[in-house]
């Protein structure tokens, strides 16, 4: 790094301790409020790092710095942040099965990440895990990281396997796993300061690697360090470039023994630091603490569906052995089971849960279709989405996406002319244009998260009972046992909450009916799919499919010809031209093909994922809550161990379902979580008792 390093500047108003404040805003409901006051960090261009080259090297024209030192990078790198954190000598001490978790502090060109993946590789057991979680406010386009990587050739398959999944980059937490989830990297695009106190998790080391202090001293605010300390294991690591003397006091007062050691190049001392005193900790609602990690590396998985197959995929990925069981004799049977599924997020322009897990979900599935076994254009195609402006409200609430600036790789606003020239057929609107979305046949999807060597299929056994047993549960189809492990995940849509542990969950069925509609030589110009009240696939096998309806309180997947009927009117609206191009008048809705089937939601439309309580046990537990929602309770939740639960994905499954393997591994495996901790609790099971309790209302909803 460029010196100087210079001395503290004066304390911003964000400095401090965490005050209590920021805990009690947490409890129950209220934490639904909460996330809707966090703001969404636009990408629009300021938000974008400006890269100078100088002298064939990155500068950031925003900063006036380098990132970092001049005359080798890589090998600072290595001294500073590898050496600093002895990660040779403990990465050669791991078992396999282990784990190590780093954060980094300013993600930049990912030669730190490159440089730890490599030495990853060459010392850490075959069996063991990399998460790295780097923080980053404004990302590199990836030329810039291509040409920067490409510096060195010894980094050329690191560099060329994170390009291939680096696009650019939206804000939001983005979830990108290296040789089948060997390494783990989750990206939170955003202010370091409202990032690291959204983030969960034990972490073995650091990386502090702000610009200069003098430069880039939001980076380096005691604030900060005290969330890196609040993140570390007993025994953790830290390591920096820096020896400023406000950045050595402010991680001596979060808890870290620090001390100088030798620094880089022309940098005469570095800092590193470890975790030994005691730490600033923050109150934590304690029915949302995540409960001890599985041991014992062996689920069931109840439901072949989206959401048991990425829950079983996230898990082998991970080193478990998964019985995959579903009741009907092939996966992909129920809601999973359409022949095309589009990949289409209503982005809010306000930062809720819903609206993070969307945009972060629909992402991590455009980056994983390509990393599957999956055959383009018959089981997928990123051909993109369209969401047309319909009406009014729909064109507002397009403007005001559009007006936060998103790259144009996640969605861009087009008007009705480049609408229509995209789709190759004539729309009567425009709208926002998801370049790298399109259509999916989710059976495939299933099956390519399906295929692994460590998940078994248990398919035609429908799981009736759960029985627990000295290591685990028993899954039994209420005659015979078909399964045991000492964790279930049951991801079994709306019968997700036909068991006797489960049956306080608010699922709801809603019944849903595609149409299936022959393509034409006029249609088959369609390029993209189009999304407005309805959707319309481009062709696949010579027919398109049209859709959805949605009906409530029917619960027959018998095909109608209202509800085709129903289709129909609506791809009229969206695209009268391709309407015509199908014939649309002309078709009988009595005899078209389609398939119906029910999809399961939870009142808030949140999915459900994560682990599962004694209903009765948590409302005494937390029954003062009724009376007071401020509480700072410290009874600890009564987790029914080892029993997890991933459903009520809805009417996007497509987008929240892979994603959701990985949340759930987060919980089974203690690791970081793709998604913010309040986006995690958001989805929590447990969020409905709580409600339920606070509001004073039975826990019982159905
Ligand atoms: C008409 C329609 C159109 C849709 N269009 C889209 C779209 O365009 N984009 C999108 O993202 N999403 C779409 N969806 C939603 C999407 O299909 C669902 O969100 C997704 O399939 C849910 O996956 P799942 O695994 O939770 O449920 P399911 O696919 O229903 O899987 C549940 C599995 O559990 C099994 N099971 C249940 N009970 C038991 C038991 N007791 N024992 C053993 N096995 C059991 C079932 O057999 C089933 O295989 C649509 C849904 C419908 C109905
Ligand atoms: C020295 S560079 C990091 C170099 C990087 N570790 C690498 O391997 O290339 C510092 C990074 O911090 C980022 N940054 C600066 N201020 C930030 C903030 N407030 N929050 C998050 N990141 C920030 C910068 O954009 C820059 O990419």
């Amino acid at each position: 790094m460029i010196p100087p390093d210079a001395p503290g500047r004066e304390r911003g108003p964000r400095s401090g301790t965490l005050e209590p404040s920021l805990a009690q805003r947490s409890v129950g409901s209220v934490r639904v409020r909460s996330l809707v006051e966090d703001s969404i960090v636009s990408s629009h261009p300021d938000n974008l790092a400006l890269i100078d080259w100088q002298a064939g090297q990155p500068v950031s024209r925003r900063f006036g710095d380098v990132y970092f030192a001049r005359d080798s990078g890589i090998e600072e790198a290595r001294h500073v942040f590898l050496g600093g954190n002895a990660l040779r000598r403990r990465w050669t001490a791991l078992e396999p099965g282990d784990r190590f978790v780093i954060g980094e502090t300013g993600f930049g060109t990912g030669l730190n990440f490159a440089c730890a993946w490599q030495l990853w590789d060459a010392v850490a057991p075959r069996a063991a895990r990399l998460s790295f979680v780097s923080v980053e406010r404004f990302p590199l386009p990836a030329a810039d990281i291509g040409r920067t990587l490409g510096l060195w050739p010894e980094l050329a398959r690191y560099r060329d396997a994170l390009l291939d999944q680096w696009g650019e980059l939206a804000p939001g937490w983005h979830r990108l796993s290296f040789g089948g989830g060997r390494v783990i990297l989750t990206l939170v695009v955003g202010d370091v300061r409202d990032a690291l106190p959204r983030v969960d998790g034990a972490f073995d080391a650091w990386f502090l690697d702000g610009f200069s202090p003098a430069r880039n001293p939001e980076m380096w605010e005691s604030d900060v360090l005290v969330e890196v300390a609040r993140l570390s294991r007993r025994g953790a690591t830290c390591a920096t470039y820096t020896v400023a003397g406000e950045v050595r006091r402010g991680l001596e007062a979060a808890g870290f023994a620090v001390s100088k050691t030798t620094g880089f190049g022309r940098k005469r001392e570095m800092l590193r630091g470890e975790l030994t005193g005691p730490r600033a900790t923050r109150w934590r609602a304690p029915w949302f603490a995540p409960p001890v990690p599985a041991a014992d590396r062996r689920a069931v998985v109840v439901g072949a569906g989206l959401a048991g197959t990425a829950t079983a995929a996230s898990l082998a990925a991970r080193g478990w052995s998964v019985d995959l069981v579903d009741r009907h004799a092939t996966i992909a049977a129920e809601a999973s089971g359409n022949p095309q599924g589009m990949l289409y997020a209503r982005l809010s322009p306000h930062a809720t849960a819903l609206s993070e897990l969307v945009g972060s979900g629909l992402q991590y599935t455009c980056r994983s279709l390509p990393t599957l076994a999956l055959e383009p254009g018959n089981d997928f195609e990123q051909c993109g989405v369209l969401q047309l402006a319909y009406d009014d409200d729909e064109a507002r609430g397009h403007a005001q996406l559009a007006a936060l600036g998103w790259p144009g790789t996640l969605l861009s606003p087009l008007d009705r002319a480049e609408a229509s020239a995209r789709a190759a057929i004539e729309l009567p609107v425009g709208g926002l244009m998801f370049p790298r979305a399109g259509w999916v046949h989710p059976p495939a999807v299933c099956r390519a998260l399906a295929k692994h060597s460590a998940i078994r299929l248990v398919l035609s056994r429908e799981a009736v009972q759960l029985r627990r047993a000295a290591d685990g549960w028993v899954v039994s189809d209420g005659t015979e046992d078909i399964a045991a492990a000492p964790v279930v995940v049951i991801a079994a849509a709306g019968a997700s909450a036909a068991f006797a542990e489960t049956n306080h969950l608010p699922l709801r069925l809603i019944r849903g009916q595609l149409s299936f509609v022959p393509a034409t030589p006029a249609s088959r110009a369609l390029r993209t799919v189009l999304c407005g009240e309805g959707y319309a696939a481009p062709a696949q096998h010579g027919q398109h499919s049209v859709g959805a309806t949605h009906r409530f309180r029917d619960t027959s997947t018998a095909l109608t010809a209202a509800e085709h009927r129903e289709n129909l009117a609506k791809l009229a609206r969206l695209a009268p031209a391709l309407y015509a191009a199908v014939g649309g008048d002309r078709l009988d809705p009595a005899q078209l093909p389609g398939r119906a089937a029910l999809r399961c939601s939870a009142p808030d439309y949140l999915p459900i994922i994560g682990p599962v309580v004694d209903a009765a046990a948590f409302a005494i537990a937390y029954g003062p809550l009724a009376r007071d929602a401020t509480l700072e309770l410290e009874a600890s939740s009564p987790w029914l161990d080892g029993l997890y639960v991933n459903t009520a994905h809805g009417s996007r499954g497509l987008v929240t379902a892979p994603l959701s393997g990985e949340m759930l591994a987060a919980y089974l495996e203690g690791e970081p979580a793709p998604l913010p901790r309040t986006v995690m609790e958001a989805a929590h099971p447990s969020r409905f008792l709580l409600r339920y309790l606070i509001r004073r209302r039975s826990p019982r909803p159905r």
